[in-house]
């Protein structure tokens, strides 16, 4: 049997416990993920005891509360607070398990016992919850995401009849907040060429769209033994998307596309 062994400094070690204020009565552990690499020391669990009674609803109110009362050397993402942005999407869960999903969108109330907060899997990480996703956005631009067309615009707007605007539902709410291409196994195993459902989603949005006109080369490029066929319909994409989208539904339409202008 083939014996893998992990490189030393990738063990997580046991790390601090930031305790709650005296007469605290409503405490909620929340258990972090902290590494800085300026440090040349092994990740950490943090655990930070949050009085639930002076926080807000959601996790990110709990980020924020660590950040400005118990540790101001928390490196996270946030913008919106509203599940618009996409820019707090972590890996949260509790001792046994976690899924990806928005810190601003996911209820402190729906995790029973200790919480975890990890960054979102299999992407190097550039500071605590911070992970890096140049090579996700890299892809994006890859895509060429913005409306081609050669026929020259009628005055006013390019129209689209009801029916053409509605094959953009499930598409066009996509916050790129890639949740679900980091839950995707084949895209831990393949990232540096397998597109991912995020960015495959976000393909098949302009191929949708009947004011584009350039799905052929949209749809020569993707049609490619890594870029989409790496999807092997595992669904966790779906599963995990906290705007409620499918992005395995989208990558399988367009594999059907492809197929049809054979
Ligand atoms: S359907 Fe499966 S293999 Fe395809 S992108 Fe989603 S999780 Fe990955
Ligand atoms: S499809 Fe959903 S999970 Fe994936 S990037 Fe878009 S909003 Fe996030
Ligand atoms: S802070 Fe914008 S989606 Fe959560």
């Amino acid at each position: 049997m083939v014996e893998f062994m992990l490189p030393a400094n990738s063990k997580i070690t046991k790390g601090k416990t930031v305790r709650a204020p005296a007469g605290a009565t409503r405490i909620k552990n929340f258990k972090v993920y902290r590494f800085d690499p300026d440090s040349g020391e092994n990740p950490r669990w943090d655990i930070f005891e949050v009085d639930l009674d002076t926080c807000g609803p959601m996790v990110l109110d709990a980020l924020l509360k660590i950040k400005n009362e118990m540790d101001s050397t928390l490196a996270f993402r946030r913008s919106c607070r509203e599940g618009v942005c996409g820019s707090c999407a972590f890996n949260i869960g509790d001792s046994v398990g976690g899924t990806n999903t928005l810190a601003c969108t996911k209820p402190i109330d729906d995790i029973k016992g200790d919480i975890t907060i990890s960054p979102l899997p299999h992407l190097p990480v550039i500071k605590d919850l911070v992970a890096d996703l140049s090579v996700p956005y890299a892809q994006y631009t890859s895509i060429e995401p913005w409306l081609q067309a050669d026929t020259p615009p009628p005055p006013g707007e390019r129209l689209q009849s009801p029916e053409e605007r509605e094959k953009l539902d499930g598409l066009w709410e996509c916050i790129l907040c890639f949740c679900c291409q980091t839950s995707c196994p084949s895209y831990w195993w393949n990232g540096d060429r397998y597109l991912g459902a995020a960015i495959l989603l976000q393909s098949y949005r302009w191929i949708a769209d009947s004011r584009d006109e350039a799905t052929g080369k949209r749809l020569d490029d993707l049609d490619d033994p890594f870029k989409l066929y790496r999807c092997h319909t595992i669904m966790n994409c779906t599963s995990t998307c906290p705007k409620g989208l499918n992005p395995g539904k989208a990558i399988g339409e367009i594999k059907t596309a492809l197929i049809k202008r054979r």
